[in-house]
């Protein structure tokens, strides 16, 4: 277990800046997910902390000692990349112990930790196969029990499960869960999947074009998104938007203006709001919608698209020209396409965001 610290780490590619000076503390035995859109130089700050790529400015520290320029095995760091990167020639048990055949353990410690891992990620009874034997969910279980022989302070996870199928991905996202109980590292996990980073970080970065837009626990970045970048990337789906002016303020509140004239009225957030134009953003899980709506901050639309998904419904309504996803946890079995429904945006659920 260890403490990260990116101290102003900067990267460019030639005259490309991909990370301009980024600042990061990630504390003892943290799982911190890392998430951000295609690009935006997540696997690049990953392969900066691991050493297999320099930084073109800035420090980084592992447990206060500076190991910006020292090579990858010196930093207790172990990573696995999305592609597995097994050795196709070797059976799982040997790609598992090879990094410590590498740094010439005796054969039994490597035959007891890769035993150890094997058991951690249910592989026990694979250990002859080679890597062509195995489904995908077994690779990359196989990549990661080598990472974790290794006794790493810091693991770092490139998108480890993209190339799972749904059911696969939800079986390891608990594998991963229970696996984070049982290391004593610290881990830093890059994903597109929202439910991975939602349920398995203690708190989740989220990047954009190199820069940290906000960092928090989940629910916060849920409840309390600071921009509209991060209300839009967290939460599926995504959150509603609608441009909007804003025509005052009364106690706490705001009086916002959609362009077909709606008045709606949301609680002010913390963030200073520019006078004139804003966003109005809500969750398609917070709008009401149902029998005896009454109040304001009422509005109507067509149905375009209903979504049945078993559990919850999807209605996609156009409001005045401005698409819009509500979701409501029933069947709604009334509602067609081209229907006219009212529903409703409670003030304190709605966000409002400058610019
Ligand atoms: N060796 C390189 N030379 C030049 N540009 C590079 C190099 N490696 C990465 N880049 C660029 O740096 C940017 C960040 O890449 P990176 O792989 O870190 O993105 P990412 O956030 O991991 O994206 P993804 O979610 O698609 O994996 C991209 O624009 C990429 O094209
Ligand atoms: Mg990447």
């Amino acid at each position: 277990m260890s403490r990260l610290e990116l101290q102003s780490v900067s990267k460019s590619f030639g005259a490309l800046e991909i990370i301009p000076a980024l600042d990061l503390v990630i504390e003892h035995g943290e799982f911190c997910a890392l998430v951000g859109p295609s690009g935006c130089g997540k696997s690049t700050l990953l392969r900066i902390i691991a050493g297999l790529e320099p930084a073109t400015s800035g420090r980084v520290l592992v447990d206060g000692e500076d190991v910006t320029g020292a090579e990858p095995p010196e930093r207790g760091v172990a990573m696995v990349f999305q592609s597995y990167a097994l050795y196709p020639h070797m059976s799982v048990s040997a790609n598992i112990g090879f990094g410590l055949k590498i740094a010439r353990k005796a054969a039994d410690e490597i035959r007891s930790k890769v035993d150890e891992a094997a058991q951690k990620l249910h592989l026990d009874a694979l250990l002859k196969r080679m890597p062509r034997e195995l489904s995908g969910g077994q690779r990359q279980r196989v990549a990661i029990g080598r990472a974790i022989t290794r006794d790493p302070r810091i693991f770092l996870l490139d998108e480890p499960l993209s190339n799972l199928d749904a059911a696969l991905r939800g079986g390891m996202r608990v594998e991963i869960a229970r696996l984070r109980q049982s290391l004593d590292a610290t881990m830093i996990y890059v994903t597109h999947d929202q439910v991975e980073a939602m349920t398995l970080a203690d708190r989740i970065v989220v990047m954009n074009k190199g820069r940290i837009e906000q960092i928090g626990a989940p629910m916060d970045l849920y409840h309390k998104p600071v921009n509209r970048f991060v209300a839009g990337f967290i939460g599926s789906p995504s959150m509603n938007f609608f441009d909007a002016d804003l025509s005052g303020r009364a106690g706490g509140n705001v009086r916002l203006r959609l362009a077909d004239g709606t008045e709606i009225v949301a609680a002010e957030g913390p963030a200073p709001l520019p006078e004139a134009r804003v966003t109005l953003g809500i969750r398609p899980e917070h709008i009401e919608f149902g029998e005896g709506l009454a109040g304001d901050n009422r509005v109507s639309g067509t149905v375009q698209v209903v979504e049945r998904l078993g559990c919850d419904t999807l209605l996609h309504i156009d409001l005045s020209g401005s698409p819009m996803v509500m979701r409501q946890p029933r069947d709604l079995p009334g509602i067609r396409a081209g229907e006219r429904v009212t529903c409703r945006f409670p003030a304190e659920s709605c966000h409002v965001f400058a610019g």
